[in-house]
């Protein structure tokens, strides 16, 4: 397994790949790996096979963090994170640093960003206004400098997999974009390096999100005729505020391709949700 840690030694070998048809899979990453990031590795395996290579980026990318966030407390474990890679047969693990990512000589600073302006508007587009512009920059960086042919991103961050998609098709990116299944652990929480921030009584509360995604499910299964989203909105809050430590940041109820917001409820509508619990903001979402 390789170390790279310079954008220009990762550009050339990109270009060898590519040189010698060597195809290329691509899981970007912010580090602190547990098994939903395992999976997306598994994930980038198959699509490459064992000719192909499989590239692990990690890089805690400064710009989809507002000034207010977790920039500075983002859990990091770079040795832990480069054995996983080895031990998951992961070829090259991508390191970069800030002033690769974004430099800035002599008053140059760095000022290109790519901002997808439709379906970056809602849910966490509102709670977090620059984040996916600095998510949308730094993965169009990571697919220039790594010129992937397949991308692999979890269905965890939903949205994020969307904005993804649309700019790649929108910008001609020559990569095809993989959405894998949110892996959870089995109380239904899903998996997040950020679930580590919270205490053991945050994290029996946590399980709040998941309680509400499966009432939103079972309401509108178990009903005749497509529920109004104000009604479910409702009754998930109360149900999730019923633990102390969590207050709701958003539940939204929206057509999966299109991100827009459905006034009624029923099968095939998604469902996504922000919640505080303590000081941890969480984000999960699912298919009704
Ligand atoms: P990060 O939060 O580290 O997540 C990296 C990838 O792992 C994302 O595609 C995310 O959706 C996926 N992932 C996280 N938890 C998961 C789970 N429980 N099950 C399945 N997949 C999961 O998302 C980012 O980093 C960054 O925004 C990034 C895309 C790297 C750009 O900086």
């Amino acid at each position: 397994m390789r170390i790279v840690t310079s954008v220009a030694a990762m550009q050339r070998l990109a270009m060898e790949w590519n040189r010698r048809g060597v195809r290329a899979g691509l899981v970007p990453t912010m580090g602190y790996l547990h098994e939903g990031h395992m999976s997306l590795l598994r994930k980038a395996r198959e699509r490459v096979g064992n000719r192909g290579v499989v590239v692990a980026s990690i890089y805690v990318n400064p710009t989809q963090f507002a000034p207010t966030e977790d920039l500075a407390h983002y859990p990091r474990d770079l040795a832990r994170d480069k054995k996983l890679c080895r031990d998951a047969g992961v070829d090259v693990v991508f390191v970069p640093g800030d002033h690769q990512m974004y430099p800035s000589r002599h008053g140059a600073e760095f000022s290109t960003y790519v901002v997808e302006e439709t379906l970056s508007r809602g849910m966490e587009g509102v709670s977090r206004p620059t984040h996916f512009r600095g998510v949308a920059t730094a993965v169009a960086k990571l697919f220039n400098i790594i010129r992937p042919e397949v991308a692999v991103f979890g269905a965890k961050d939903f949205q994020q997999a969307a904005i993804v998609k649309r700019m790649a098709r929108d910008l001609n990116f020559p990569v095809k974009i993989i959405v894998a299944p949110t892996v959870r652990e089995a109380d239904g929480l899903a998996l997040s390096s950020r679930n580590r921030y919270l205490s053991a009584e945050e994290r029996r509360q946590a399980v709040a999100l998941w309680q509400g995604i499966q009432l939103a499910r079972q309401t509108v299964r178990t009903s005749t005729r497509p529920i109004p989203a104000s009604r479910l909105n409702s009754e998930l809050k109360w149900l999730i505020e019923t633990r102390p430590a969590a207050r709701v940041d958003y539940i939204e109820f929206f057509d999966p391709e299109t991100l827009q917001p459905v006034a009624k409820v029923q099968r095939g509508a998604q469902i996504a949700l922000a919640v505080f619990v303590g000081k941890t903001r969480l984000i999960d979402n699912a298919r009704i």
